[in-house]
């Protein structure tokens, strides 16, 4: 059946049954590809995306859940002015290694800062301790949302 998505501001539809995991519709019907697939079973956070600005792990969520929700993706997050902030602290302190789980990063590092904007070390690790990274960049990943929060960053 045909769903009707809002992804990073554009209506999108995908003809897929309804109980299709989100990231799979993102990825193989509409080809936004930044949400990436790591474990499919919602513990590694690779998969990260916002619907209605709370982060999901999109491996998870059916399609027919999300109905009007307002999805975005790390395509879109620059958009929003947190969102930009997050990808300019991640570039300046060159925080990918490989990269793979970085979207997925950055995405619950956004949504923590929108909820907090001046997040302490436990924040940090309560909000990121979802997302895997297997090539261990969390003191760049803290120090870059550090300094996206306009806190010192320690990195
Ligand atoms: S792929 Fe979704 S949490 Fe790992
Ligand atoms: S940067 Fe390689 S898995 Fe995180």
């Amino acid at each position: 059946m045909a769903f009707k998505l809002n992804v990073n501001g554009k209506s999108l539809s995908a003809d897929v049954d309804g109980d299709t995991p989100l990231l799979w519709v993102l990825r193989d019907s509409l080809g936004i590809l930044g949400p990436k697939y790591g474990c499919g079973i919602g513990q590694c956070g690779a998969c990260t995306v916002h619907v209605d600005g709370a982060p999901v792990r999109s491996c998870s969520v059916p399609v027919e859940s999300v109905g009007a929700g307002k999805v975005v993706t790390i395509e879109g997050i620059g958009a929003d002015p947190v969102g930009k902030k997050v990808q300019a602290a991640w570039s300046e302190l060159d925080v990918a290694q490989c990269g793979y789980c970085q979207p997925g990063q950055i995405m619950s590092a956004t949504a923590l800062l929108k909820g907090n904007a001046k997040p302490n070390d436990e924040d940090i690790d309560a909000a990121m301790s979802g997302n895997i990274c297997r090539c261990a960049t969390y003191v760049r990943i803290r120090a870059a949302i550090k300094q996206a929060s306009g806190q010192k960053a320690q990195a």
